[in-house]
């Protein structure tokens, strides 16, 4: 485990986008090449197995400075509307491109923030989606949810278009890591969106939370866990923090580089004594 941990605490890629975007090559890249890529990984997939789709929304109302998405910060949601038509009209290019209709299997919402949108344009994207598309016969849909903004009626609309998994930002319960990652968020709005999204009949409800942000210590860790096991997650993401201020200046060059807990501090975090991870 410890030489794991060594090997790994470097910068990476998180997720979402295959390849990685570090390994994106835009010398070689062109509209005809990617054409050919989707025309045929779609044949390969969409009879057999059914295809999975992304669909990145990236407003936010205010910046979380650790944050490594890719986001625009905005108050003004006159910007949903013209975003969801720019999506449903890439969606249209390349359904002109499929020989058939196509299979959705998986279907995630990631961000920035989809619960930015409001719950009637958001059941519009899904909608309009499946104008021109079948559900496969089991499928997957989630979504991305910010406690501070998922309301209720959020959660009821994606679920009434087939959403049965959420995952929601935590990171760390303690105000003062929260204030340096200016994000602050309660204990009792995530057992809110937690309970409501039970509920209304989610199957699964994931929480994200981080080791290594500014000023956290490992008592911050144990915590944040602690709190999170009284909410008991379906699933956990335990991101280790990624410092790149490289390529997010602007929030990451908020706090310094000795701010942030070192290699060996963040080690102990993933291998805490005691029944921490235990229920
Ligand atoms: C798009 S955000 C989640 C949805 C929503 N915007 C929110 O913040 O609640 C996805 C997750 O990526 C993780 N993340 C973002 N920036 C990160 C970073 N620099 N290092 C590690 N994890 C990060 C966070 O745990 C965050 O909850
Ligand atoms: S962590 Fe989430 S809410 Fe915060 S800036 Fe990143 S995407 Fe937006």
């Amino acid at each position: 485990m410890c030489s794991l941990v060594q090997k790994y605490n470097i910068p990476g890629p998180r997720y979402t986008s295959y390849p990685t975007v570090p390994y994106w090559n835009m010398e070689t890249f062109s509209g005809k090449k990617w054409n050919q890529t989707l025309i045929r990984s779609f044949g390969e997939s969409n009879a057999a197995e059914g295809i999975s789709l992304y669909i990145h929304l990236p407003f936010c109302e205010s910046m979380c400075t650790f944050c490594g998405c890719h986001k625009r910060i905005t108050k003004r949601h006159d910007v949903e509307s013209p975003y969801i038509d720019t999506v449903l009209r890439e969606w249209h290019l390349y359904r002109n491109l499929f020989s058939e209709k196509p299979i959705i299997k998986e279907l995630h919402l990631g961000g920035g923030t989809p619960t930015f949108f409001s719950p009637e344009n958001l059941k519009r994207l899904i909608n309009d989606i499946f104008r021109h598309a079948d559900r496969a016969e089991e499928y997957e849909f989630s979504f991305e949810g910010h406690p501070n903004n998922t309301s209720r009626e959020h959660l009821q609309a994606l679920y009434d278009v087939g959403f049965r998994r959420v995952s929601y930002g935590v990171q760390d319960y303690n105000e003062g890591v929260q204030k340096a990652i200016h994000r602050v968020q309660s204990f009792e709005s995530v057992q809110h969106v937690t309970e409501w999204a039970r509920e209304i009949g989610y199957t699964s409800v994931g929480h994200d939370i981080i080791f290594g942000l500014p000023h956290q210590t490992l008592e911050h860790v144990k915590e944040t866990i602690l709190k999170t096991k009284q909410l008991m997650p379906d699933r956990l993401a335990f991101y280790s923090y990624a410092h790149v201020p490289w390529l997010k200046g602007n929030g990451q060059r908020g706090y310094k580089d000795t701010d942030l807990p070192t290699g060996e501090e963040k080690e102990v975090s993933t291998k805490m004594e005691g029944n921490y991870w235990r229920k």
